[in-house]
Order: structure tokens, then sequence, then C-alpha cells
């Protein structure tokens, strides 16, 4: 059994002035006709065994299930997180009621975790790569999937990968070590000492084997939530975490929680066209460009300029300018530095602090 878990609690804010606390990334078509929690159950639809589970937050609970139902997903099951606290909680939640499953039978499915807010550009080879994964992931393995670094990013887990492929095949290897976030001089001596993998965030385990682990090395959070998840309160689709119990959890990320401490971690290294979208200029990337580098959304002309992205809801031009960022919607507009564009949580942070 194949049970796609979709973590949709991000707020996305690098992406300002599109994506807003209310209205946060996955839930914009920001590469394609699709959103991205649309596009991320549209890529493994194909191989899932079961209809998605989503855990979201309870403000976007309509957003989730309206999204889905237009794109014909099957009924999904969306917990509903009354407070974000972080990827650990969210995910032992999902394993908890994986495995208390009243339609389904087997109650230990493989967890498919997915961000919701990631690009893939070649789903096929990914499906491809899950499938792969599942012999580890069936005798015990937490599979990730690696990518291979481009630079050195803070943002991302580090994976460095046995040179050796495991005993099941496939292209699984044994993970040596798993840092998260490393600080730059690190991620640089990493990139030059090769043989590490950034960490894409999906991970494919065992639910039992997940909250094992979880028990071993972070009970108070698997406490957290399993008496989030002994009141749940469903209401057709939903199901809503009891909120004192959820609110105790401590709010911590898989990868510090379980990741860098397990001894069961492999790494399937993939060549998916994965991009998170981190940012206005990691949505260029991966943007269709022009001639001249530019990628436009909306209604946009472009005269003598180049490698500049522009999201236009009115009518745009760009004169004369390189490098550039334009986004512009109902109630603000954004002009960047192509490779300033991380600053934009600092406007945030600013807009937050004078509310
Ligand atoms: N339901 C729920 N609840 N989902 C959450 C929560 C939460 O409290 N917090 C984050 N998520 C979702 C986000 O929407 C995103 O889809 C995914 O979980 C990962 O969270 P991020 O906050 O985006 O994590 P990150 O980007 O800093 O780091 C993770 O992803 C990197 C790759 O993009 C880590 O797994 C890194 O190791 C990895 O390299
Ligand atoms: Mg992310």
């Amino acid at each position: 059994e194949l049970q796609p878990v979709l973590l949709s609690g991000g707020s996305g804010t690098r992406l300002w002035p599109l994506s807003r606390e209310a209205y946060p990334k996955q839930f914009l078509a920001l590469a394609g006709d699709d959103t991205m929690l649309q596009a991320t159950w549209r890529r493994v639809e194909a191989i899932a065994t079961r209809a998605p589970l989503v855990v979201a937050n309870e403000a976007h609970r309509f957003l989730v299930a309206e999204q889905l139902r237009v794109i014909g997903a099957p009924t999904p099951r969306i917990v509903l997180e009354p407070v974000g606290r972080n990827t650990a909680p969210a995910i032992a939640a999902a394993a908890l009621i994986a495995r208390a499953d009243p339609q389904h039978a087997q109650d230990d499915p493989l967890l498919l975790v997915l961000p919701s807010d990631h690009v893939v550009r070649d789903p096929e080879a990914f499906r491809r790569a899950v499938l792969a994964a599942v012999p580890a992931a069936d005798a015990g393995a937490l599979v990730t999937f690696g990518i291979v670094p481009q630079s050195p990013e803070t943002g991302f887990g580090y994976i460095q990968a046995d040179a050796a492929q495991a005993g099941t095949g496939d292209g699984v290897r044994r993970v040596l070590r798993f840092v998260e976030k490393p600080d730059a001089a690190t991620a640089q001596r990493y990139l030059d000492e090769g043989g590490y993998f950034w960490n894409s965030g999906m991970f494919l385990f065992r639910a039992s084997r997940f909250l094992a682990e979880l028990a071993n090395y972070r009970p108070d959070i698997l406490d957290a939530a399993r008496a989030a998840c002994e009141h749940l309160d469903p209401d057709g689709e939903f199901l809503r975490l009891d909120k004192a119990a959820f609110s105790v959890s401590p709010s911590e990320s898989i990868d510090y929680a379980v990741m860098e401490k397990t001894d069961a971690a492999m790494v399937l290294p993939v060549d998916i066209g994965w991009n998170d979208v981190g940012s206005w200029s990691a949505l260029w990337d991966v943007s269709e460009q022009d001639g001249d580098g530019n990628a436009h959304h909306g209604d946009v002309i472009a005269i003598d300029t180049r490698n500049s992205y522009a999201y236009a809801r009115r009518l745009v031009a760009l004169v004369g300018v390189d490098d550039l960022v334009v986004v512009e919607t109902d109630d603000a507009v954004l002009v960047a530095a192509k490779d300033k564009v991380q600053d934009v949580k600092q406007v945030v942070a600013r807009l937050k602090a004078d509310q």
C-alpha cells in the first residue's frame, strides 16, 4: 500500500507579494496551470493506492478541499492543524491516522511524504524513483530522495551517501550523515569533498517505522501527536487534531527530529528536475524563458531587457533593465534585483512588525 501524505503547512514568505499567509504558494499556479498542491497529487496519482492524506492548517481547509476536488482527486482526508508545529508532528499525526484507517485492512502502509510546494519537471522519472525505493522502505529504511547539489545553499539538508549501493539494489545507498541546514562554509566544504546530496524533503517509509524512530529520538513529539489524534474530531473529509494536545508539541522538523539521528536512513539520488521554488529567482529558473532569458507570467512587454522575471496582473512593461524581478498584484508591487530576492522575507518581517 502506498499512501501519499501531502504537507501543506508552509507560508512561503519569500514569494511575497503573491504568496501570503492566507494564500501561501502551494495554492498558487506559479509554474503551469495547476497549483503546486494539485501538481503534487497529479504527480503521484498513478502509483498511489490510497486517496491523498493532506496535513494542512485549519485556516486553509476549504482551499485544500476545493483544489483537490476540481482536479478529480479521490476524496482526501485532510488533517487539520490548529497551530503549525513543523513537519515532525505533522508527519507523526499522518502516520498515526494512516495506521488506523477504517477503510483499509492493511494497517501499516508505506507513507510517501511530499511537500506540496515543489516543482518536479520530470514526474515520470520521479514515479520510477519512488517505485525503485519501495523495496528498501519495505525492508525498514527511511528513504530520502537526493538531489545533486548545485551551490552551497544553506536552506537545505545535506546527505553524505555511502559510495556503495545498498543490498536492496536500484541505486539506494546508506546515509552516512545527514546535516540539516549547515552554515555556508560547511556547505561549501561538502561540495568540495563530493559525495553529498541535498535532501529534497520527500520521504518514503513504513508508518510504523517512522513512529518507532520518533519514539526513540523524540518521544515528546510522538506523545503530543498521539494525544492530539486520540480525540480526533471528524467532520466529513476533515480530521481536526485536538488543539490543547497538539499545541503542547515542540515545533521541530522531521530533519532535526529524526533524519539527523536515525541509523535507518537511505538515500536514492534522483534526477527529476526538482526545484523547491524557494524564491522569485528559483521561479525564474523553472519558468520557460525567451531568447533573452526573460520569463513572464501575464501581460508583459519587454524591450532591451534580459534575464528578468515579471508577474503581471495588469500590463507591465520593462525597458532597458537586466536581472530584475517585478511582481505586481492587486495591492502590492515588488521590484527587486534578481540576486537579492532572498531578502524579500525582510519585507514580510517589516510588514508584520508594523501591524
Ligand atoms: N502540515 C504542515 N505543518 N506542513 C508543514 C509545516 C507544518 O507545521 N511546516 C512546514 N510544512 C510543509 C511546507 O509546506 C513544505 O511543503 C514542507 O513541509 C517543508 O517545509 P519547509 O518549511 O519548506 O522546509 P525547508 O524548505 O526549510 O526544509 C526542508 O525542505 C528542504 C528541501 O526543500 C528540509 O526537509 C530540508 O532538509 C530540505 O533540503
Ligand atoms: Mg521548503
